[in-house]
């Protein structure tokens, strides 16, 4: 295997027009910072780039729907997003944002250099824009029935009701999402990159030198490559990116798709300018090693779009590895953004103060390395329980505890060592080439398997040698045990320290010790006869059912607030306060009421308005008894057409209430107010 002498590790830039979620970080940022945390204690030259991706239509399309700019929207999920990955410990050298002028100028740079080259084709094609709002219109912006399942809102690109891909002009009777107008056709020219003509370069690289890539990733690129690659076009007509740096090309810029992994040379750019390295030893060195982290929806961007950017260009290195990995689940349904179903980490961090290294371990154990995984509260609960209590945290509590005890905090001696004290020793030998194989080949949940299983050794040592009842007749070989499980606590300080690192750091402190490298892990001697340890405390608290319950009520309660949405918006569009004002509805009270004969529902009532007395009829009977409701408050909606009802003339509507399950409750004023006082 070739040795690097460099590395330089990305993350996916999340899109700031949201908050990172538990699937973010189960796909990307925690295998990234496990990765990059092993490779400094390794001591390597390693830089960890990360940034927000802050341009795309869907940032200006929320913008819109909140009335605010894209500018505005970037700065609010920017700053969140930073905040809660430095809280998490995600030990990024940089994260910075591809709205800055760095960015601007690399991303350009990097365009004009291919477009002087003549690495793009030019194409004239027709797209629809909207007259009215003098635009072109980008795919979401689109709307139209869609050819297959007859939904009238399905998009441009997508129909989020039968989930077909489509493009703008499948879609029936379109209209724009800006004006409502119908769109028309106009020419427009747009820079492609021909990415067929780079078919033989990525089949050979990809396909041929790569095989050691993660099945998941290795299988979707060589259905693409299989499949035949077509031109791509990198630009946009839109008014939010990078512009297209060249001449007549107002009002377009950068598709998002390309400007975005250049962020990651933008970013390391702006840190080698912060720190004085020299950028081009981690992105133009043959010895320097790219690896990209990402989630499975990526994988065409960076193994064969980014690739063919970077080779059209020339100087750079291409990535060694790119460990994407598959979807993480919640609670057994789909993590969505819009449906609220996720667990926000910025939300975590305050729910659960000081317990970073819980979600971290969890999420690190459950990763969907190979497969889409479920995270669900009860196993976080189980996890955090059974696990980091039971066996990591009682084994280095006891260690604490019993040192304190016996040797007033003071490292004892190693005596004679016991048969069984050297096959312990042997065992955890071992763990360093354990843990390092599967985090070299980023099996990360196997590493982390094996780390808990030093955890586990250390336990079993406590539990077959019982210093707890040797003590009394055995002193000088307790000396020797209670060493041996601080060695022990010791190596766990190292072989923890990229997955949780706030707990090395308390790991470290009970130790009365400062960081140890990567090559310390294995050895016997990491903690010395007659130095002073710290007071003991506990690493972990247990969680109680209590909190879980609350976080499962959390998901539910945005379940219900997100179907009653779905309710509102399936049946109702949005109206104008004219529209509102037409409706005269007033106070009044029920003077008479009798059943309709042959009828289950209705109810005839005569209803005193303040203006008249009038008949209403109301299929209200399931809920109310006539003799029950003479004289009780209602609300009616006077100017409604009249209507015949079984061969009764209604003059009206009673406004109901109506719950989930379809029952139904009167509307009141809560003060005595006269019939006919105004409801607006
Ligand atoms: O899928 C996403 O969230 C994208 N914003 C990832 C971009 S990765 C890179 F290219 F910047
Ligand atoms: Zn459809």
């Amino acid at each position: 295997m070739k040795e690097f002498k460099r590395y330089t590790v990305t993350s996916a830039l999340p899109y700031a027009n949201g908050p990172v979620h538990i699937g973010h970080l189960a796909g990307v940022y925690i295998p990234a910072d496990i990765y990059v945390r092993y490779l400094r204690l390794k001591g390597k030259d390693v830089v960890f780039i990360g940034g927000s991706d802050e341009h795309g239509v869907p940032i200006t399309i929320k913008a819109r729907n909140e009335g605010v700019s894209p500018q505005d929207v970037v700065d609010k999920y920017h700053t969140i997003i930073k905040k809660s990955f430095e809280e998490l410990g995600i030990s990024f050298d940089i994260y910075s944002r591809t709205t800055s002028i760095i960015h601007h100028k690399t991303a350009s740079d990097f365009f004009r250099k291919l477009y002087l080259d003549g690495k793009f084709v030019e194409k004239t094609s027709e797209q629809y824009y909207d007259v009215e709002a003098q635009q072109f219109l980008a795919d979401r912006y689109i709307k139209g029935t869609c050819p297959h399942c007859s939904n009238e809102d399905a998009y441009g690109d997508q129909c989020e009701k039968c989930g077909t891909t489509l493009s703008p002009l499948d879609l029936i009777n379109p209209r724009s999402a800006l004006s409502g107008n119908q769109p028309i056709l106009k020419e427009t020219k747009h820079w492609y990159l021909p990415l067929e003509q780079y078919e033989p370069f990525l089949k050979k690289w990809i396909l041929e030198d790569h095989k050691e890539w993660k099945a998941n990733v290795y299988g979707q690129c060589k259905s693409w490559l299989d499949s035949g690659l077509q031109p791509r076009a990198v630009s946009r007509d839109l008014d939010w990116g990078v512009p297209v740096p060249v001449e007549g090309a107002d009002g377009k810029v950068l598709y998002v798709w390309f400007d975005a992994p250049i962020g990651y040379i933008s970013n390391t750019i702006e840190w080698a300018e912060n720190t004085g390295n020299d950028w081009r030893k981690y992105w133009q060195d043959e010895e320097a090693k790219l690896v990209h982290f990402i989630g499975k929806d990526n994988i065409v961007f960076h193994c064969i779009i980014f690739p063919a950017m970077l080779k059209a260009h020339g100087s750079y290195i291409l990535p060694e590895n790119v460990p994407g990995n598959e979807f993480l689940n919640l609670e057994n349904d789909k993590i969505s953004t819009s449906r609220n179903w996720a667990v926000w980490l910025h939300e975590y961090l305050v729910e659960f103060p000081g317990k970073q290294d819980v979600l971290r371990y969890v999420l690190a154990a459950n990763m969907p390395e190979t497969k889409d995984n479920d995270f669900t509260w009860k196993d976080f609960q189980t996890r955090n329980n059974s696990e980091l209590v039971a066996i990591l945290g009682n084994f280095i509590n006891r260690t604490a505890i019993l040192t304190q005890k016996y040797y007033g905090g003071k490292v004892p001696a190693l005596g004679t060592l016991t048969s069984f004290d050297q096959e312990t020793l042997a065992e955890m030998a071992q763990y360093k080439d354990k843990v390092e194989k599967a985090l070299e080949t980023y099996h990360f949940r196997e590493a982390l398997k094996e780390a808990m299983n030093l955890a586990r050794l250390g336990n079993k040592y406590l539990a077959d040698t019982e210093p707890w009842i040797l003590v009394k007749t055995d002193a000088l070989r307790v000396e020797t045990i209670m060493n041996i499980s601080l060695q022990i606590t010791a190596n766990l300080s190292i072989v923890f320290e990229p997955f949780m690192p706030f707990t090395a750091e308390k790991i470290r402190t009970l130790l009365n010790i400062d960081t140890l490298g990567w090559e310390q892990l294995g050895k016997m001697d990491l903690v010395k006869a007659g130095h002073s340890v710290g007071t003991p405390f506990l690493l972990f608290d247990k969680i109680e059912d209590a909190e879980i319950e609350a976080q499962v009520n959390k998901l539910l309660n945005a379940k219900q607030a997100n179907q009653n949405k779905v309710q509102v918006n399936q049946s109702k569009e949005v109206i104008s306060f004219d529209d509102f004002s037409k409706l005269d509805i007033r106070t009044g009270t029920i003077l008479e009421a009798e059943r309709v004969p042959k009828t289950k529902k209705l109810l005839k009532l005569l209803i005193d308005t303040g203006i008249d007395k009038r008949t209403v009829v109301s299929g209200i009977s399931e809920f109310y008894n006539p003799e029950d409701i003479i004289g009780k408050k209602v609300s009616i909606l006077v100017n409604l057409a009249p209507r015949e009802i079984k061969g009764i003339e209604s003059h009206g509507m009673i406004l109901m209430a109506e719950n989930t399950k379809g029952e139904l409750a009167f509307i009141s004023c809560d003060k005595e107010f006269n019939n006919g006082s105004e409801i607006r």
